[in-house]
Formats: structure tokens, C-alpha cells, sequence
């Protein structure tokens, strides 16, 4: 992962081209003031009801460890990132703050309590942001198989005028509108894609964005694009499919063995 380079070697450009300076990094958790550019947003706060378990998907245990570790830690080592704030389950703040702990992952600055949608559990880890903060990264806990690579990639267009950054990955099936087990509709397949996390936006753009209406949301980046934003998309990854049932907890099982 290239964690022992130099991380401020490495910072990707868009902190000087957006014209503010790098503040560099804090490492206290919970320590108020500036804790960097760069933060990051882990929505972790789902139910995870199509995996099925007595647990929320964040605390499902994958290789002995809470599912919600595996990005944390990553995120917490990548040279790139210098805050993070968990949107927790409601009555597991608790727990990942303990988890963080346990992982020594310094970046994290709060743990907030999520809400009844993804995009509301976002609302209320962007609460916590810093006023001084750049550029915001959100992130799904259930895609645990997180490179640095991807994170690199989403953060390079915001310092081409890019509003937004998305990584996507070609649509290889067929994809075809139903209605009512009837095929209303065969979507061309040139120029779909399936859009990933992380997603990465500046920071004003991206609290403007959720100034709104939420209902109906499955990506930040669609409320960016409502209000006129520009998002680009960049190569994701098929490793950071999505957690939902317990097949995929499997393969991201055999991906870490
Ligand atoms: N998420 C969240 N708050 C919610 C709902 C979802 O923070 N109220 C997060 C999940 O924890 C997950 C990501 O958003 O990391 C993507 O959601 P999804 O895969 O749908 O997870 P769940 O909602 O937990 O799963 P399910 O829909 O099966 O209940
Ligand atoms: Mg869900």
C-alpha cells in the first residue's frame, strides 16, 4: 500500500490547485480544531437485512474481525486521507469508537449516530466535517476490499474543475427496465456503469448537495449532478463490489485469504 513512503511526498495535487494550503494532519481523535484537507466518510450505519444475521452488515465478522474494520483500517493508512468521521448504527457508536481504538486508527475524529437512509447517514457524518476541510470522500463499510490506487484515482479530477469524482465499472450483463415481470425496456449498454465508492467531491459542493430533499438517494453523487455538477468517473475496481448477501462475504472471504 505504500504506507512507509512519505505521505506528504505523495499528497495528490488538487490541495495546492484549489488554492488553499495543505494544513497537514492531526492525529488526535476527537481533537477539535484542524484536522486536515482530506476527509473521509464511512457510512457503516445500515441493517444489513439482506445479509440476514442478528447483527448489523458493519458487524459481521469477516476473517475474525468486524466487516467495518477492514475499511477503517484502510482508510486510516492510506497517506491520502486525514480525517475520518464513522456513521455508526444506531446504539453501535459505542462499539466502533472501541474498534477504532483497537485499530489505533488515529484519523478517526467522531463517531455519529447514522439515520434511516444512506444518504441521511451521510447528512450526519458531513455534520462533522471541519470548516476547513477540502475535499470530501464517502465510503461504504460494506465494500470492504478498498486499494489506494482508487482512492488516488477519485481524488486527481477534483483539481481539474471536476465538482465530483465517481468510480464506476462497465456493465457486462444486460440491463433491462421490468415492470411488473414484464421487460418494459433494454437499455443500451454503451455507456452504462455501475458506480462504486469511494466518491469524492469538494467539500462546499458537496454540503450544498445535501442541503436538499434526500428522499430516493443511493449516491452522493446524484445529488451533485441534480444541482448541476460536473462528476467525473474513473476506472473502480471489481474487488470493491459490494457486501450484500452472505455469497459476497464468502468472496471477499477467499479475495483476503
Ligand atoms: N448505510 C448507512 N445508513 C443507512 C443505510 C445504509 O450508513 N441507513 C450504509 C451501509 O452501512 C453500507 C452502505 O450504506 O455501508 C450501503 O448500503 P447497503 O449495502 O444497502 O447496506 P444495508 O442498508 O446495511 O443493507 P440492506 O439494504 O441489505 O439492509
Ligand atoms: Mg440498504
Amino acid at each position: 500500500m505504500g504506507a512507509t513512503e512519505d505521505a506528504a511526498s505523495r499528497r495528490p495535487t488538487p490541495h495546492r490547485d484549489i488554492g488553499a494550503p495543505y494544513v497537514g494532519s492531526s492525529t488526535a481523535p476527537g481533537g477539535s480544531g484542524d484536522a486536515g484537507a482530506t476527509w473521509a466518510l464511512l457510512v457503516a450505519a445500515g441493517a444489513g437485512e439482506r445479509l440476514g444475521l442478528d447483527r448489523p452488515k458493519a458487524f459481521a465478522e469477516l476473517r475474525g474481525r468486524p466487516l467495518l474494520a477492514e475499511s477503517l483500517e484502510r482508510l486510516d493508512l492510506s497517506p491520502w486521507i486525514d480525517a475520518i468521521v464513522v456513521a455508526a448504527p444506531n446504539g453501535w457508536e459505542e462499539p466502533v469508537i472501541l474498534l477504532a481504538e483497537e485499530l489505533a486508527a488515529s484519523k478517526v475524529v467522531s463517531c455519529v449516530t447514522g439515520g434511516a437512509s444512506r444518504a441521511e447517514s451521510v447528512r450526519a457524518a458531513l455534520a462533522d466535517v471541519d470548516e476547513g476541510a477540502l475535499v470530501v470522500l464517502v465510503h461504504d463499510a460494506a465494500r470492504p476490499l478498498l486499494e489506494d490506487q482508487v482512492v488516488e484515482r477519485v481524488l486527481g479530477p477534483l483539481a481539474e474543475g471536476f465538482d465530483g469524482v465517481v468510480p464506476a465499472v462497465p456493465v457486462s450483463d444486460t440491463v433491462k427496465r421490468v415492470e411488473g415481470g414484464v421487460v418494459a425496456e433494454t437499455l443500451a449498454r454503451d455507456g452504462l456503469v455501475a458506480a462504486q465508492t469511494p466518491q469524492a467531491f469538494l467539500a462546499p459542493t458537496l454540503r450544498r448537495a445535501f442541503e436538499g430533499e434526500l428522499a430516493g438517494v443511493t449516491d452522493c453523487a446524484s445529488l451533485v449532478e441534480r444541482r448541476g455538477g460536473r462528476v467525473a468517473v474513473v476506472d473502480g475496481d471489481p474487488r470493491l463490489f459490494k457486501v450484500t448477501t452472505a455469497a459476497d462475504l464468502a468472496l471477499v472471504e477467499v479475495l483476503l485469504a
